[in-house]
């Protein structure tokens, strides 16, 4: 059957696994967290051509802006608010199929049409440092891929 002689062309899966191999050998060389941070922001967006891929830190009880990749962004967001500051209250992974139907969402960029905010953990996994912020201009864009391989990468940072 022809269809059994199709290579692939490298599934989201293939991507993911390849990007974290690379982010695991970056990172096991470096011990800068900002350093850290600005290559993975760089090397997710690249992969996948994301609209907006970027780091909140927490600092000061709030959010700020970090290395990212991307149009211009709001560079605060406190605890609670937008989906950034709700994934940091949680705790947890949060996914936006649609910005417009998440109540308090941060309209950084009107291009912006799905997002998902994977927090950061210290090392300890007791407090959120930080979190991991990428939007995309076409709705319904993450998944529970995403969520697992996004959330491998956050736990790389240290
Ligand atoms: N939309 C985010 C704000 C950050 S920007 O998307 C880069 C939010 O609602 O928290």
């Amino acid at each position: 059957m022809a269809e059994q002689l199709i290579i692939s062309d490298g599934s989201k899966e293939e991507k993911y696994a390849l990007l974290y191999s690379q982010i695991t050998a970056l990172t096991e060389g470096e011990s800068d967290t900002i350093a850290n941070m600005a290559n993975i922001a760089s090397m997710i967006h690249s992969t996948f051509g994301f609209w907006w891929t970027g780091f909140y830190r927490v600092k000061d009880n709030q959010l700020i802006l970090g290395p990212f990749q991307g149009p211009l962004a709001c560079s605060r967001i406190g605890f609670g608010k937008g989906v950034c500051g709700t994934a940091w209250k949680l705790r947890e992974t949060v996914i936006v199929p649609d910005v417009e139907r998440f109540p308090g969402h941060i309209a950084c960029s009107s291009a912006s049409r799905s997002e998902i905010v994977v927090p950061v953990f210290d090392k300890e996994s007791l407090e959120v440092t930080a979190v991991l912020d990428i939007d995309s201009d076409t709705p319904d864009k993450f998944d529970q891929t995403d969520r697992l391989w996004l959330e491998k990468i956050a736990g790389l940072i240290i």
